[in-house]
C-alpha cells in the first residue's frame, strides 16, 4: 500500500495534509462532522496573549476564485487556550501545531514559554505575516523576524515553523527564520488585495485592504515554494497557498513543499478536504508511486509525468 506519512521535524505525519491556521479554527466544529485523523495536522488559530476581538465588519468578501479576509488576528486569547481549548484540542487523532503571534519578540518568546510544559502540542507556528494587523505584530524584514524568531527558539525546545509572507524579498525572510533557529517555513500567508463597492465607490472590507486566499493565490504560492525549494534544499517547508483539490496537492509537493496547508478550502468544501487522504492513495496506487515523500521537489529534478 502506497506510504502517505511525512518525518519532517522529529515527527510522523499521517499524511501530508495540514488543515492551516485559520478558518478550521481550534478544531472543535469540525471534529463535529469529519474525523481530524484524515488529515496529517490540525493548526490552530493564531493565539495572542491577549484576547483579540478582531477587525470591524464587514471582513470578509468573495474575489474571483477566492476571498479576502480581513479577520485581524481574533483570538480567544492564551487563558482561554490553555483553560478551555487545549484540553479538547490534545485529544484529536492528529498531530497539533498551535499557531502563536504577538506585538514583540519578548511577547511571542513568553507565550512559548507559557505553552512549553503544555502536552499534546507537537509544533508551535510563529505567525509572522497576517496581512490584517499593523504594527510589529507582523515581521516583514530580516532583522525583526530573526528576533521574533530567536526569542521562540530560547523559550522552548518544541519544533518552531515560521509563517511568513509571499510578498517582498521573502527568500530573505526565509534565511532569516532558518538561520534564528526555526525547524521549517510556512510559506506563504494570504496576498493583500482590495474590492471596491460599485455603488460607493469605497474599499467593501471595513479596513480596505484583506488578505487574498483561495485557488486564485495557487500559481504565486507554486512559485514561492519551488524558489524556497531551491534555495533552501533541506528546509522543511510547509506550502500553502490555494490548496483546494488533489491537483494542487500534488503541485505543491512536485513544487517542494514536505507537507501542504489547507486554508479557505475548509471552509469552502471541507468534504473534498477530509476526503483528499483516500484520493492521494488512489493517485499514487494507480502511478506506482510508493512513498508520497517521494514527490517532494520532482519538479526540480525532472518531474514525472503528473495529471
Ligand atoms: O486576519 C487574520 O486573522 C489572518 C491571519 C493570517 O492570515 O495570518
Amino acid at each position: 500500500m502506497a506510504a502517505l506519512t511525512v518525518r519532517v521535524l522529529g515527527l510522523e505525519f499521517r499524511n501530508p495534509i495540514v488543515l492551516a491556521s485559520g478558518p478550521a479554527g481550534f478544531g472543535l466544529e469540525l471534529a463535529e462532522h469529519y474525523d481530524l485523523g484524515k488529515v496529517g495536522a490540525l493548526t490552530t488559530k493564531t493565539v495572542t496573549p491577549e484576547p483579540r476581538s478582531g477587525n470591524p465588519q464587514p471582513r470578509l468578501v468573495d474575489a474571483p476564485s477566492g476571498a479576502l479576509n480581513s479577520i485581524g488576528l481574533q483570538n480567544p486569547g492564551c487563558d482561554a487556550l490553555q483553560a478551555e481549548l487545549l484540553p479538547q484540542v490534545r485529544d484529536f487523532p492528529t498531530r497539533r501545531i498551535v499557531s502563536i503571534a504577538g506585538r514583540s519578540p519578548e511577547e511571542v518568546g513568553a507565550l512559548a514559554d507559557r505553552l512549553s510544559d503544555e502536552p499534546g502540542i507537537d509544533a508551535l507556528e510563529v505567525n509572522l505575516s497576517c496581512p490584517n494587523v499593523q504594527g510589529d505584530t507582523v515581521a516583514d524584514d530580516p532583522k525583526s523576524v530573526r528576533a521574533f524568531v530567536q526569542a521562540v527558539r530560547t523559550a522552548t525546545r518544541r519544533p518552531i515553523l515560521a509563517k511568513l509572507p509571499g510578498d517582498g524579498d521573502y527568500l530573505k525572510l526565509v534565511d532569516a527564520a532558518l538561520g534564528a533557529g526555526a525547524d521549517g517555513i510556512v510559506l506563504i500567508n494570504a496576498l493583500r488585495g482590495m474590492r471596491i463597492d460599485t455603488h460607493t465607490g469605497r474599499p467593501i472590507l471595513a479596513r480596505g485592504v484583506g488578505g487574498l486566499c483561495g485557488p486564485a493565490i495557487l500559481p504565486m504560492a507554486l512559485a514561492r515554494i519551488f524558489e524556497a525549494r531551491k534555495a533552501f534544499p533541506d528546509a522543511t517547508i510547509v506550502g500553502t497557498g490555494g490548496v483546494s483539490d488533489l491537483r494542487s496537492v500534488l503541485e505543491m509537493m512536485c513544487a517542494g513543499a514536505d507537507l501542504v496547508g489547507i486554508g479557505f478550502a475548509v471552509m469552502a468544501d471541507p468534504e473534498r478536504v477530509f476526503g483528499l487522504e483516500d484520493e492521494l492513495r488512489t493517485w499514487m496506487a494507480t502511478r506506482g508511486i510508493a512513498a508520497v515523500s517521494d514527490l517532494r521537489g520532482i519538479a526540480h529534478r525532472g518531474g514525472i509525468d503528473v495529471r
